[in-house]
């Protein structure tokens, strides 16, 4: 019986381990992030989320700015099922800060071939920087499922 018993305890503890390890393996080997905490952006009372989004900086100004030599500043706000901008063009080198929200529900922005991937989420801010070193046109694709058309929330970035 106590033999038994020790298979138990190593087998509950096998398993917690395999949970942790997928844990780690998802958040660092698959590059999955959850947004950093910068900010959210609370509705005044009877507001709506979009109409707060759409008056909260730098979200009132979706699109590209350039903040200074080789540095731009991308605002992107993710709706269903599009984003806002739907194309952009940066110079190539050139170091971009993202920042996204989302006006809805959960929605993905990620950017195959490079490490930007991050979630627009409603009402939370999420930022995250990248330099563009090849030129060449680039897929912006939303990767969390959405609804109807999901497939169908794409955007391009152009470097050249
Ligand atoms: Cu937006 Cu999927």
């Amino acid at each position: 019986m106590e033999k038994l018993e020790k298979i138990y305890v190593w087998l509950s503890i096998s398993i917690l381990l395999a949970f942790i390890i997928a844990l780690i393996y998802a958040s660092v080997a698959l590059a999955v992030r959850v947004p950093t905490d910068v900010g959210q952006i609370v509705p005044n009372p009877g507001e709506s989320l979009v109409s707060a989004v759409m008056r909260t900086p730098p979200f009132n100004q979706p699109g590209i700015q350039e903040v200074g030599p080789g540095q731009y500043k991308v605002v992107v706000i993710g709706q269903a099922w599009m984003f806002n901008p739907p194309s952009i063009e940066l110079p190539l080198g050139a170091e971009v800060t993202f920042y996204g929200t989302s006006l809805d529900i959960d929605h993905g922005f990620y950017i195959p071939g490079t490490d930007v991937n991050m979630m627009l989420l409603p009402g939370q801010i999420s930022v995250l920087r990248h330099k563009f070193n090849k030129a060449g046109e680039y897929r912006i694709i939303c990767h969390e499922y959405c609804g109807t058309l999901h497939h169908l929330m794409t955007g391009t970035i152009t470097v050249k």
